[in-house]
């Protein structure tokens, strides 16, 4: 034994028969004791470290006790060849070998279907005419400050802190039905709501909850392609349907659609509102094939000519319409909140489905969400957002109108305006060389089921861009189509 290898240090705080047993392990696991030889007798190891026997002996019990040393009858106390068999790394050692991590993840149905690319750095350009996000200037920093210190005191600290398990905040969903989900005229009683992760996992939670395979959804075409990937990976096979200016087009019947998704208010990407006459033509039609809809209502408030359409969940007959609310639009998309009105039966299932996915919303967010609504914070923040946008839009669609070789009539709302180009503009192309004089906009080919046959029309979101960056953004742009659609 290369009994020089153990030391011991006086002083340390450490005992020194723990000292001896992490070093005796140590040699053991670096096979530098003989296991065909008997450990010295604890009288001869004591005299050696200069340590009293009982401090030996306790080193060897706990070595013992742990199987890294046996007593053999008459021979005295070896190293456990059990022992020795999980430490050594001799010629069975297995040899590592690269993951095939192709074989191993499971392939999504979704794989071939293109992603919104988003510009991720957009901030950094000048002239961000990006969908989807929001200017950090106008988000209620003190308020929503205050709203995060005061959920921690009580007695709302208990509910900042709190394990939820399946529940939501009641003070957040109480307001919810009190003062957020009336403005859109919807009556709900608390047992009819569930907090989100925003929309995207109510759309999640719906697609694994009611769909199963083979299962067809009807999407608006072009449509949100976001849910489109989200039915998809929950096996459902997507059925487009087309939109024109009043919105998606009544097909004659909806049999053999299990779930259709619907933006009415503002139709992902075009903005158009879906007109009162196909909205209540369409629930008939769901009514008779018993098709559910997802009214995905995530900008409604932003109206700049008129007051908000009600929800489709607001009119009488619309049961089967499953509400998806959320923050992202009105006060920031980082937040992660929303929330999904149903019939309490669903909504139990749902809240079962989220428990074992992430159990539930940050609490903390959660409250300080609802302490913002109650003090009116909320509200005055979604009508001064309401004011900037609508200044927004008005100097977007009248600098577009200046400045493009052709005239546009956007929808009266949303926070983007959807351009279609001559047939002979390539957005993708235009998107790309946009870029490179720090305009960043969206492509919106990929927004169609045929992706292809639709390269002329683009998005461009304002609610991100500062107001006196639209202009000379769309000056940009306009260099970029006019050199795009010279003659050759
Ligand atoms: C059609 C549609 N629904 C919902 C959302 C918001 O999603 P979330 O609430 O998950 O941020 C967006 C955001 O881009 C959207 O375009």
């Amino acid at each position: 034994m290369g009994r020089t290898l153990i030391s011991i240090e006086r002083g340390t705080g450490e005992p020194i028969y723990q000292q001896l047993r992490k070093a005796l392990e140590h040699e053991i696991a670096s096979g530098a004791l003989n296991p065909r030889l008997p450990l010295p007798s604890s009288r001869e190891l004591a005299r050696e470290l200069g340590v009293s026997r009982n401090t030996v002996n306790t080193a060897y019990q706990e070595l013992q006790a742990e199987g890294f040393i046996e007593s053999q009858p008459r021979r005295g106390l070896f190293v456990n060849p059990e022992m020795l068999k999980h430490l050594e790394y001799g010629e069975d050692e297995p040899v590592a070998t690269a993951v095939d991590w192709s074989q191993r993840i499971r392939r999504s149905p979704d794989a071939e279907m293109p992603e919104i690319a988003k510009v991720r750095d957009w901030d950094r350009y000048p002239y961000p005419f990006v969908a989807g996000q929001v200017d950090a200037e106008s988000f209620p920093k003190l308020a929503w400050a205050r709203a995060l210190r005061d959920a921690l005191d009580p007695p709302h600290l208990h509910y900042s802190l709190r394990d939820g398990i399946d529940e939501d905040d009641p003070l957040l969903v109480d307001a919810l039905c009190r003062a957020v989900l009336p403005t859109r005229g919807i009556e709900a009683d608390p047992e009819q709501v569930l907090i989100t992760l925003g929309s995207q996992q109510g759309l999640d939670l719906l697609g694994y909850t009611l769909l199963r395979p083979g299962d067809s959804v009807g999407v608006e075409d072009p449509g949100y392609l976001d849910a489109r990937h989200i039915f998809s990976r929950a096996g459902a096979l997507l059925t487009p349907l087309r939109v024109d200016a009043s919105g998606l087009i009544p097909p004659p019947d909806l049999h053999g659609i299990s779930l259709l998704h619907l933006t009415p208010s503002h139709h992902s990407p075009t903005n158009v509102t879906l007109s009162i006459g196909r909205r209540k033509q369409l629930l008939a039609l769901a009514q008779q094939s018993d098709t559910l809809i997802i009214e995905d209502d995530y900008d409604s408030e932003f109206r700049y000519q008129g007051s908000p359409t009600p929800a489709l969940k607001a009119l009488p007959g619309s049961e089967r319409v499953i509400y998806l609310g959320t923050f992202s639009k009105f006060l920031a998309p980082g937040l992660r909140l929303g929330y999904l009105v149903a019939s309490p039966e669903l909504i139990r299932e749902l809240r079962s489905q989220r428990r074992y996915r992430v159990r539930h919303a940050s609490g903390h967010l959660q409250r300080a969400m609802s302490l913002l609504i109650e003090n009116g914070q909320y509200h005055r923040t979604v009508r001064r957002r309401r004011t900037q946008l609508q200044r927004k839009w008005h100097a977007l669609r009248e600098s577009l109108n200046e400045t493009l070789p052709w005239r546009i009539d956007p929808p009266p709302g949303g926070v983007s305006i959807w351009v279609s180009g001559p047939p002979e503009l390539d957005c993708v192309e235009l998107a790309r060389r946009a870029l490179a004089r720090g305009v960043v906009i969206e492509r919106g080919d990929i927004y169609f089921a045929d992706p292809a046959a639709n390269r002329n029309h683009f998005r461009l979101g304002f609610a991100a861009i500062p107001h006196e960056a639209i202009r000379p953004g769309v000056a940009q742009l306009r260099r970029v189509i006019t050199t795009m659609l010279e003659p050759r």
